[in-house]
């Protein structure tokens, strides 16, 4: 009599965008502007709440190519940089655009201006090989009725758009290339279907893309319409993963948020939602104030709406793909039959930083995302490999000696046993992968075995 009995919360409700994203396996983000870096209530929110990043405009090509053949990353490098010592994530954005465009580019035409084009995807790939999530490969390539914009790129021929894919594919292969255009929420839209069908061909053609941006500027005289949702799971059924890339609202409607973050969770493969700016100061449309923060970095009652809803869909237990399954893949799952390592303290994935396949790159814990530099196969020689041919690997054997990756080798500190009681002991040094912490960037290591959660990690 008189016992109570204190349950453990099963649903602990994330406190930032970022975290009550991450529950259900997808990322919130904001763009970011270089400008206002040095504005402490800007990085303060910025660093706070989100997981995801997007240079507001200085990864388009006016600012990284200025002068023909001299690419400048000053600027994005320093938005990139902020993001990631913050392990947080980055989207580029955008290779090629009609606007925004260096004026030597605007003047150039036919096949100069392809030649051009494909030149700046690949120095601009270049620079960020193995960095970045997702590119936005081609911005806003259509009219509202769903033929063509009529722009210089248009010019140089109608495949134009394939042929930046193929180019952004062949630069850098292990980032998601994305189409990215705003007024293509409405299914039953000119424009919508103009993308639609351009997604289907490509895919039925073998186009390279991985994405669908979908801008979600529900300012400047749109809203959310009714049928968002169908818009998203009609794009994700062709195969590509869907993302709210560009969310404004019109005075911040509670409901219209609430909708169109309530949309993207209830499609698998909508992995993300990223909001264009930070407080209603920061904004493009800044008179509209559509954004989740007030101009002194309050709060909005928005931002509420959108956390519940996040809340609201998380925590999800990840599942491995189903095989053979016609469904939407889960944005958790991974690629090819790997198996994700997942710390059971944490919840989070072993990770490779920036998706780097750089020997000596050591492993950190994060946001279970799917993607590649998480993907981990298990051998008959009891390698963990990740990109076919790195391995994970013990810098040393002695306590706290780094885990990492290395081009598979066949030694001992590349061999690991994946035990029944959740350990993965390192062959060489018999000691226990171990992590000292349970938050996003907490590096692996190697240490005496202690029995405890943060030593045990599930392959699934
Ligand atoms: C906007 C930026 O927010 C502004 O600072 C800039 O002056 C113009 O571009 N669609 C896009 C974004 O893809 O790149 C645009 O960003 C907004 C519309």
């Amino acid at each position: 009599m008189g016992v109570v009995v204190v349950m453990p919360e099963a649903n602990a409700a994330a406190g930032t965008l970022g975290a009550a994203a991450a529950q259900s396996g997808r990322y919130f983000g904001t763009a970011i502007a270089a400008g206002r870096l040095g504005d402490s209530t800007y990085t303060t929110i910025a660093g706070r709440e989100f997981n995801m990043v997007t240079a507001e405009n200085e990864m388009k090509p006016d600012a990284t190519e200025p002068q023909r053949g001299q690419f400048n990353f000053s600027s994005s490098d320093q938005i990139y940089n902020w993001a990631t010592q913050r392990g947080m994530k980055v989207r580029g954005h955008t290779l090629a655009w009609h606007a925004q465009q260096p004026g030597w580019m605007q003047s150039l035409s036919g096949s100069s201006l392809r030649q051009a084009m494909i030149d700046h995807i690949n120095g601009v790939m270049a620079h960020y090989k193995g960095k970045l999530a997702y590119w936005d490969v081609v911005n806003e390539a259509f009219n509202e009725d769903g033929s063509r914009r009529q722009s210089n790129l248009q010019a140089t021929g109608n495949d134009w758009i394939e042929v930046a894919f193929r180019t952004a594919r062949t630069a850098d292969p292990s980032v998601k290339l994305c189409y990215n255009d705003y007024n293509i929420e409405n299914w039953s839209y000119g424009k919508t279907q103009g993308v639609y069908n351009m997604i289907r061909d490509f895919k039925s053609r073998g186009v390279p893309i991985d994405c669908v941006g979908l801008q979600t500027h529900f300012t400047g005289g749109s809203s959310l319409p009714s049928n968002f949702q169908t818009t998203l799971t009609s794009f994700a059924s062709l195969g590509v993963d869907v993302a709210l890339t560009e969310v404004d609202v019109t005075n911040a409607s509670t409901t219209q948020y609430a909708g169109l973050t309530q949309a993207c969770l209830n499609v698998p493969r909508c992995v993300g939602i990223t909001v264009w700016g930070v407080r209603d100061s920061d904004s493009w449309r800044s008179s509209e104030n559509p954004l989740l923060f007030d101009g002194g970095g309050n709060k909005k009652a928005a931002y509420t709406s959108v956390l519940n809803a996040l809340n609201a869909a998380g925590p999800v237990t990840p599942s491995p793909t189903p095989s053979g399954g016609t469904g939407s893949p889960s944005p958790s799952a991974t690629p090819g039959g790997a198996k994700r390592i997942i710390g059971a303290q944490s919840g989070r994935c072993i990770d490779v930083p920036n998706a780097s396949q750089n020997n000596g790159t050591r492993v950190q814990l994060y946001d279970c995302n799917g993607q590649a530099n998480q993907a981990w196969t298990l051998t008959s020689s009891k390698q963990l490999t990740v990109y076919g041919s790195k391995c994970l690997d013990a810098a040393g054997s002695g306590n706290a000696s780094a885990v990492q990756i290395y081009s598979c080798n066949g030694q001992a500190n590349q061999q690991w046993n994946v035990n029944s009681n959740g350990t993965i002991t390192g062959v060489q040094s018999g000691r226990c992968l171990d992590v000292w912490g349970t938050g996003n960037g907490q590096q692996v290591q190697i240490y005496d075995c202690n029995g405890q959660a943060n030593q045990r990690f599930s392959l699934n």
